[in-house]
């Protein structure tokens, strides 16, 4: 790693706001935002599209070999098309977590990601970032709040995006992930014990972002 570069890594549950924090932090300080869960949303989105249930181990190999994931200027770009606009649905949200289950894809996708990071100053946010993707990061937290709190931001983000759904249906979905996330034999989400917990239950997006910013000054 050379040392012109920093990483900020940053795990949590989802719904917690990691992604908004990263993408203003990153903007805040000039630097690259990665999406890591953007990718592992992309995978599941073409794994629907082909009718491959989650658990055809052999059919997910032959579509992760050749299958090109990718981000540019903040899309997510897969085998060549832009997805980030598709990606949010509840439906890709399940697969994706369960697809990363697979300890395969996550090989694969970490790889990826790795690389991603190697050779310039970039924040990322997952679920593996602290412990796996970059251990030697610089900056480490695990971003969180209360279930409810998270089913609730997600919940406004659907209403939003016209997604016909109820808060106790967000709230069941966000649960059922938090519970597949942590408890997969693959790089289950946890709290590394060298990152910061920053529970943002009682707090707004503009705090958590200055309190990032203000450590890595
Ligand atoms: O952060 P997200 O909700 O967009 O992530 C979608 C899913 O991808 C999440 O349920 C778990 C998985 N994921 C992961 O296993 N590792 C990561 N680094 C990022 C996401």
């Amino acid at each position: 790693m050379s040392e012109k570069y920093f990483q900020i890594a940053i795990d949590g549950p989802s719904g917690a706001g990691k992604s908004t924090v990263a993408k203003a932090v990153a903007k805040k300080l000039g630097i690259d935002y990665i999406d890591t869960g953007a990718m592992y949303r992309a995978l599941g989105l073409k794994l629907l599209r082909n009718s491959i249930g989650m658990d055809e181990v052999e059919k997910i190999k032959a579509v992760l070999d050749e299958t090109e994931i990718d981000i540019c200027q903040g899309d997510i770009i897969l085998d060549g098309e832009v997805v980030s606009g598709l990606i949010r649905t509840p439906e890709v949200s399940m697969a994706a977590s369960a697809c990363s289950a697979h300890g395969f894809v996550r090989e694969k996708l970490v790889k990826a990601q790795q690389k991603m990071g190697e050779s310039k100053s970039v924040i990322m946010d997952g679920r593996d970032i602290c412990e796996v993707v970059f251990p030697h990061a610089e900056y480490k937290y695990y971003v969180t709040a209360t279930d409810e709190e998270r089913a609730r931001r997600r919940y406004k983000e659907l209403l939003e995006k016209g997604e016909e759904t109820t808060f106790e249906e967000t709230l069941a979905a966000i649960r059922e992930r938090d519970y597949n996330d942590s408890h997969r034999a693959a790089s289950p989400l946890r709290q590394a014990e060298d990152a910061q917990l920053l529970d943002t239950t009682d707090m707004t997006i503009e705090e958590v972002v200055d309190y990032i910013c203000n450590k890595v000054k």
